[in-house]
């Protein structure tokens, strides 16, 4: 469906077309404003010299010529050559009904449909979670389903850090521990146990102690640099172990991202394209393209046009390690292999966009990838305390991704029982599904790359341009529609007849009682722009996007609530329209908070 936009343009450029002048002038956007009208078009001024006219004939012209359009209800020319414009309510109505009957409310869909690899969470097997993996995952899941519902093929992989040292400081720790297990001998030659030698538990905190140790005992943290060699080199007694860590591991990450309503396509790590890697240099060296330097081999990526340093890609350490660049190399020439995408997203913390700028530059240069292949990274800001300083608990600690969703639902819950009568059980189920609304939309209404304080009272706020907010508007729209129907009424999504029709029927009612717009012109006027949203968040990659027209949607909705008595309006047809308008707007909240990748309770 064309965009509710482009149609009043359409007619504008014909008027300015039908004059003699060139259509494009003719171009429409939204008033900045909207006390005065509700679109505007500068096109007169923009024409004024090359048709050597004063912008307000021009501008007269046009008025005139459009003075019997179906779409407008108002066109003003204001000094030097503005025209203002208002539609008419049957303009909007048609459209809207149109949008009823359409798939995804006449979103269009792509001519010619990608496959896109979304590359997001990227969680350290057996570290942590911590914020900026939170982040990556809120941000990274919601770019998936924007790019799904835009209707592209979306592939979420989480990209496992299972191969680094964190691998090698959990083994030297192990053996410290318990030396006698036959990971350690390097002689053993049956089978390794099936249990693992660890409880979860035992996991979760062996990481964190040998890290720290390894922080003040360089001979500990050679021992486990050394393991991690020998471990990605094949020391079986250490894979045998690795095994044991991941499994462990999964189902503990699994269980985290399964409570943010998270869900990958692949598994998959950088362990997994280990194998690729020697192959991969090895022709790297035959084109060219990687040379030794100083022991090490390095891949120049420089271009003329650089006005920042660009260090060389360091593909092999002078020692032979691998680094995060080489797999992440051999990750791509992987997924060009298996999925042949035609682009690669990748969220992560936006200090790391060196380590991406070096990375698309390699697969380029090397021909890892086609020149015209899209490769992006949406670099995200840091989530910062009250204090502005990165958010923290309490003892000043790194603040663990479950204990942050933990302490939101705790705040939501206090909210819940203190605003209405609920039982202890359904206010914390209630608690959990607004609570991961408060922090996704807490996030997610931030443009990505800038810094945000994670304000928990404002978060968590029933007010305001919050989560809770959103989905306090679509429970009330719920409410009024069950009573709605438990009164006998039958929801008709298309009721939608243009209040001036509707007014038309009315004996002795004239069309004074619509005159005067009590919100659900707005209302309509922005749900119209829906497709018109979408398009440019997906363009632009950017659920914030989504976020911000929620917040105008819901809050457009809640004038038109408070202005119109909807349950007892005596006249049938009046009320079938607000119903419909009500439904039609829950029904696109609906949508783009899961695009969002949050829901919304039945009551709360
Ligand atoms: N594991 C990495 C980290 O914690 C993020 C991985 C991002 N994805 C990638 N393909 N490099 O920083």
């Amino acid at each position: 469906m064309k965009k509710f936009i482009d149609q009043i343009s359409s007619e504008i450029k014909q008027a300015f077309s039908v004059l003699g002048y060139n259509p494009d002038l003719g171009k429409v956007t939204v008033s900045n404003r909207p006390d005065l009208c509700e679109y505007q078009c500068n096109g007169a001024m923009a024409g004024a010299k090359e048709y050597r006219k004063a912008p307000l004939v021009i501008a007269n012209e046009v008025a005139e010529k459009l003075k019997d359009s179906r779409v407008f209800s108002e066109i003003k020319v204001a000094p030097p050559g503005f025209l203002n414009l208002k539609v008419k309510p049957s303009f909007v109505c048609a459209y809207l009904k149109q949008m009823i009957k359409s798939p995804k409310f006449g979103l269009e869909e792509p001519k010619q449909p990608l496959t896109i690899i979304v590359d997001y969470g990227g969680p350290n097997v057996a570290k942590p979670l911590h914020i900026g993996h939170l982040r990556s995952a809120i941000i990274g899941e919601s770019i998936k389903r924007i790019i799904r519902y835009a209707g592209h093929t979306a592939i979420g992989d989480v990209h496992l850090g299972d191969w680094g040292l964190q691998m090698g400081l959990i083994i030297v720790e192990l053996n410290e521990r318990k030396p006698e297990l036959v990971y350690f001998d390097p002689g053993y030659d049956g089978e390794y146990p099936a249990e693992p030698p660890f409880s979860i538990a035992e996991l979760g905190e062996i990481y964190p102690f040998a890290s720290a140790r390894s922080k003040v005992d360089e001979s500990y943290r050679e021992k486990a640099l050394q393991a991690t060699f020998e471990l990605q080199n094949g020391r079986i007694g250490y894979r045998a172990l690795w095994q044991h860590i991941m499994r462990i591991s999964l189902v503990d990450l699994k269980e985290n991202y399964r409570n943010l309503d998270v869900d990958f396509d692949l598994w998959k790590g950088e362990s997994d394209v280990q194998d690729l890697i020697p192959a991969m240099i090895d022709k790297f060296k035959e084109d060219g393209f990687a040379y030794l330097s100083n022991g090490a081999f390095v891949i120049d990526i420089k271009e003329e046009t650089d006005t920042k340093e660009m260090p060389p890609g360091l593909i092999v350490k002078s020692d032979g390690a691998y680094l995060y660049l080489t797999t992440d190399l051999a990750t791509i020439l992987e997924r060009m292999k298996n999925y042949s995408p035609e682009m690669m997203i990748y969220t992560t913390d936006k200090r790391q966009s060196m380590h991406f700028e070096q990375l698309f530059r390699c697969a380029r240069k090397t021909g890892i990838v086609p020149p015209e292949m899209n490769l992006r990274f949406l670099g995200f800001g840091t989530m910062n305390g009250a204090d502005g300083k990165p958010f923290k608990t309490r003892d000043g600690g790194v603040m663990r991704l479950e204990d942050l969703v933990s302490l939101i639902n705790e705040e939501m819950y206090k909210k819940i029982i203190a605003n209405r009568d609920v039982c202890e059980d359904e206010a914390r189920k209630t608690a959990q599904i607004v609570g991961l609304a408060a922090l996704k939309y807490g996030d997610l209404s931030n443009q990505a790359a800038k810094d945000y304080i994670f304000d928990i009272d404002r978060f968590t706020s029933f007010e305001g341009d919050t989560g809770p907010y959103i989905l306090y508007t679509i429970v009330r729209i719920k409410s009024i529609l069950q009573k709605y129907t438990e009164a006998g009424g039958v929801i008709n999504k298309e009721a939608l007849l243009a209040p001036e029709e509707i007014c038309a029927n009315e004996t002795g009612a004239s069309e004074k009682s619509f005159a005067s717009d009590f919100g659900d012109k707005a209302l309509m006027l922005t749900i119209a722009g829906f497709n018109a949203m979408i398009e440019t968040a997906y363009e632009e990659i950017a659920p914030h996007r989504i976020a911000a027209y929620i917040y105008e949607l819901a809050n457009a909705l809640n004038t038109f609530y408070h202005q119109t008595k909807i349950l007892t309006e005596p006249v049938n047809e009046k009320q079938n329209y607000y119903i419909a308008l009500l439904d039609l707007t829950r029904d696109i909240l609906e949508t783009c908070i899961d695009l969002l990748g949050f829901s919304a309770p039945e009551r709360m």
